[in-house]
């Protein structure tokens, strides 16, 4: 019995919440080792009243309130801690009763908030984060249509007016800052609006074929070397045209951008291997198409590869920085992974890894 009474007493003594007994006066009888982290040393606080540790304003306020004698409760409480720092806790209390089952006094549970607190904050700030995203879609919007009449105009008045001096120069930037806009706008719209898919059979080679030739002035005015090397026996995978495209266009405007004249952009594609050869685990199991665009360029710091997928995180002046954010949702959707080796100085490599669906 004594063993068993030593067990329980540890349980409280070392609990992680503050745990405190006081008598029908509401005088100290009880309180863990935890009230030690306040600053309190438990002896002292023995025969003094709760009161003695709550807020002033609180008292003031409801100096009942969350502590009302043998009730059951939960409220929260400021505590003032031995260094004069106010706690908001939540107390839960019940009744302590005696062998008889008298009310001679209140057990009372304290947590600290603080943790809750910085949760809840948390919390806060994604769904204020949610609501910009929301509010700066609305935004996108209402923007688009002037401005596609303001390109429109401009188009016309290209035509129409007789430059005279360098008066075409200005014009000239006017429609390119209304093109860079543009580029934005449909940037933030594809980032923010939800994914629909339209999937159908694809091979892969010829969709990363189409998509250089998206790109192939760039890559003629920067002497970019093409290096393709594709497995041809690659079964075709269930995906999205339109949005692989996108996603490897704006791989591949990366890359061009990231490297000066004459650099090497290789394009591979693969069947996953097995990850050993005597491992019978994979068998039967369809492995992963395996897409690498590597390059020559500039390459990315150790310290900003974490942020690149990040919406907003460029290192470039006219970039928006939603051109990887694009990607990942769009590869997150397909059940695909990526993954990003990089050197500085040396190049990049963005692997992609897309299960194989049959239908
Ligand atoms: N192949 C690459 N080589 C070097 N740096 C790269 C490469 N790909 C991405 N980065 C880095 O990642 C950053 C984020 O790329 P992301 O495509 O999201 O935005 P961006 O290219 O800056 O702007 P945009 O919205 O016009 O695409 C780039 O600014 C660049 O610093
Ligand atoms: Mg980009």
């Amino acid at each position: 019995m004594p063993m068993i009474l030593d067990f329980y007493k540890r349980l409280i003594d070392d609990a992680n919440d503050i745990v405190w007994a006081v008598d029908i006066e509401g005088r100290f009888i009880y309180l863990n080792n935890k009230v030690s982290e306040w600053g309190y040393n438990k002896d002292e606080l023995i025969g003094k009243p709760l009161l003695s540790i709550l807020n002033a304003r609180q008292i003031e306020n409801s100096p009942e309130k969350g502590i009302e004698i043998g009730m059951n409760g939960l409220n929260e409480v400021e505590v003032v801690d031995r260094d004069g720092n106010i706690r908001k806790t939540s107390l839960s209390t019940s009744p302590l009763k005696d062998d008889n089952g008298s009310i001679i006094g209140t057990i009372g549970i304290v947590r600290d908030m603080a943790e809750d607190k910085k949760l809840q904050e948390r919390i806060a700030d994604t769904e204020r984060l949610a609501s910009l995203g929301q509010l700066s879609l609305g935004i996108a919007h209402e923007i688009r249509n002037p401005l596609s009449s303001i390109k429109m105009n401009l188009q016309i008045l290209n035509r129409l007016i007789p430059f005279v001096g360098d008066t075409k120069e200005h014009f000239d930037l006017a429609l390119k800052e209304v093109f860079h806009l543009e580029g934005i706008l449909e940037d933030l719209l594809s980032y923010a609006k939800p994914l629909k898919l339209k999937l159908k059979q694809m091979d892969i080679n010829l969709l990363l074929d189409d998509t250089l030739l998206m790109v192939r002035s760039d890559i003629k005015d920067k002497e970019i070397v093409i290096n393709r090397y594709y497995d041809n026996e690659l079964p075709k995978t269930l995906l999205d045209e339109d949005k692989m495209k996108q996603a490897f266009l704006n791989i591949y405007l990366n890359s061009i951008q990231a490297m000066s004249k004459g650099g090497t952009l290789c394009i591979r594609t693969y069947r996953e291997r097995e990850l050993q050869s005597n491992s019978t685990d994979m068998d039967g199991i369809e492995k992963r198409v395996v897409v690498e665009v590597s390059d020559t360029g500039c390459g990315i710091d150790k310290e900003k590869l974490k942020f690149i997928f990040d919406p907003f995180f460029t290192t470039k002046p006219y970039g928006t920085g939603l051109g990887l954010s694009i990607v990942k949702n769009i590869f997150d959707y397909l059940n695909a992974v990526i993954e990003v080796n990089s050197q500085s100085g040396k190049g990049t490599d963005f692997i992609i890894k897309f299960p194989v669906t049959n239908i």
